[in-house]
């Protein structure tokens, strides 16, 4: 069985389809129509929920935090022992006039905010996360982020932009859900500290491990099982291919692939720790990766996704395997004999294809001390700066002793079949000087490294070019030069890369 409150009531599940997200429950079992479903692939936020979680905060004390999450890629059992929030929660009246709207929705009334209507129940939830999280208007930057994962087609974002500054004009209206919250985890049944919470459906099922031993143990009776954990991948298969599969079992609350931890600068993050949990300690050591992380999908998936999720998926177009190649991070594989550690760059085989055996699972990715002469550049082309995938993904880190370049390690996504070092950059790089000219001349080895595909996002010679100006650019910007925009230098033009312009 799963137990979580859907706005002020409990909800105890057992038997239902392990695959059935939390949008197709409410709408099909609860009749709750006020989440919308858009695209169901978590890209217009049409169904953007609130998940409230209990955390622990720095006085050790106990405390709610409400999240957006997109519900069509949240799947029912990972709902477990958290407090889902819908549209439907945010003013208690059936018919409220004017004043009796949550500051929220009265400021998105008044500033025209909404014409069909039917991304407004998303908006709001976005809106409300932030103004939740937020005492007081934490500026515009903050909140286009909040808003990157919801799309408005008839509208326009500046009045949204508008409204979520003018919530913060009315009478402050605290957040009331937490303490329902906080009764319903006192009243939770405890005795699944011990078993596995799961669903069925027939011979189908989803279990929801609390534990690593738990999970290898599983793991081990059902190899063929499909492995989730915040579904931002996972989900998609089962929205768009029609997926059934047997048995799942969702790694999202075994609770040591949940953990952070920072050894003097060494950082373990847990396979199964959304972005959101860990980046501000990534940004602590390597800053550059916010270019990364902060244009990562949405607010809605950073809140979901995973570091195992990313990794597991092998897709060559996710963004944190070339940052975590080429800051020569190591990934622990366990399973019921034990853990073994490789280096991120072994895991990927060929398209899709990985070392990973069937009884394993990811538990853990280390990230290394930072060296201290380390120059870190991360570039992410796509054609949208808020939550789109990259076309190109460029993560170049070199150290250097007196101006010379040793420690190259360059890896790009998108430009093969896996998430890939660049071997032949990397050796026109080291040994070399410190000098705007090596980065050139290490661009014009691209072709050696990589054949790049024609698709969708674009061409093969446009991937390819692409890559040749980023690493032109990091060699002006590590060697503290000025752009040219007029250089042709090895027929390289220098292109400020510039987001409105790709
Ligand atoms: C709208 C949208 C935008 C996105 N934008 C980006 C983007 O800009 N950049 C980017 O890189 N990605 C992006 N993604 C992809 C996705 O969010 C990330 O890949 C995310 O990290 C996946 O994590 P997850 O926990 O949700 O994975 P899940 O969907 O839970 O799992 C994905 C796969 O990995 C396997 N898996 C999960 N955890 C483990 C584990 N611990 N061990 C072994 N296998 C495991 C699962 O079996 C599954 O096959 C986007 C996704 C969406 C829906
Ligand atoms: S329905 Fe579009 S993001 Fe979920
Ligand atoms: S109001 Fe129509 S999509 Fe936003």
């Amino acid at each position: 069985m799963i137990q979580f409150l859907l706005n002020d009531t409990p909800i105890e599940v057992e038997e239902c389809s392990p695959s059935l997200t939390i949008l197709d429950w409410l709408r099909t079992k609860k009749g709750k129509m006020g989440t919308k479903e858009g695209c169901a692939t978590g890209d217009c936020g049409a169904c953007t929920i609130l998940v409230g979680e209990e955390k622990t905060n720095l006085n050790g004390n106990p405390v709610w935090h409400y999240q957006t999450m997109n519900s069509c890629l949240l799947l029912l059992g990972n709902a477990h022992a958290k407090h889902i929030v819908t549209v439907e929660a945010v003013t208690a009246g059936l018919y409220p006039t004017l004043n009796d709207l949550h500051p929220v929705q009265r400021a998105l009334v008044e500033c025209h905010g909404s014409q069909c209507g039917f991304c407004t129940p998303g908006i709001i939830m976005s809106m409300l996360a932030l103004y939740i999280n937020n005492p007081s208007y934490p500026g515009k930057k903050a909140a286009i982020h909040a808003l990157g994962g919801n799309l408005c087609r008839c509208t326009g974002y500046s009045p949204i932009l508008l409204a979520v500054e003018k919530a913060y004009s009315y009478e402050r209206k605290n957040e009331p859900y937490s303490a329902l919250a906080a009764q319903f985890k006192a009243s939770l049944n405890t005795q699944y500290d011990d078993d596995v919470p799961f669903l069925k459906n027939g011979p189908r099922k989803f279990y929801l491990p609390q534990n690593a031993k738990q999970l290898v143990e599983l793991k081990a009776l059902y190899p063929q099982a499909h492995l989730v954990a915040g579904g931002t991948d996972f989900a998609i298969e089962l929205n768009q291919n029609m997926l059934l599969p047997d048995v799942i079992i969702s790694l999202s609350q075994a609770k040591e692939l949940c953990t952070l931890s920072d050894n003097n600068g060494e950082l373990h993050i847990g396979a199964a720790l959304p972005y959101s949990q860990f980046v501000d300690a990534f940004y602590t050591y390597y800053p550059e990766s916010k270019e990364l992380f902060e244009r990562l999908g949405s607010n809605q998936v950073r809140n979901s996704g995973t570091l195992g999720g990313s990794i597991g998926n092998a897709s060559p177009i996710g963004d944190p395997a070339p940052l975590l190649i080429a800051l020569n991070a190591t990934m622990d594989l366990l399973s019921a004999a034990g853990t073994r550690t490789i280096n991120v760059a072994d895991y990927f085989i060929d398209y899709k294809k990985t070392v990973i055996k069937s009884d394993e699972v990811i538990s853990k990715i280390t990230v290394p001390n930072r060296p201290d002469s380390l120059k870190l550049a991360c570039h992410k082309i796509s054609k949208r700066f808020e939550d789109d995938i990259s076309t190109v993904c460029l993560v170049l880190a070199i150290e250097q002793t007196q101006g010379v370049i040793s420690n190259a390690r360059c890896a790009m996504g998108g430009m093969a079949a896996i998430p890939k070092r660049a071997a032949h950059i990397e050796q026109k790089l080291n040994t070399q000087p410190l000098e705007v000219s090596t980065f050139i001349d290490a661009a014009n080895g691209i072709n050696d490294d990589f054949a790049p595909m024609s698709d969708v996002r674009s061409s093969a010679h446009y991937r390819t070019t692409v890559s040749k100006n980023l690493l032109q650019r990091i060699g002006i910007e590590f060697c503290g030069a000025q752009p040219s925009s007029n250089n042709n230098n090895n027929n390289i033009a220098i292109t400020r890369i510039s987001h409105a312009s790709l």
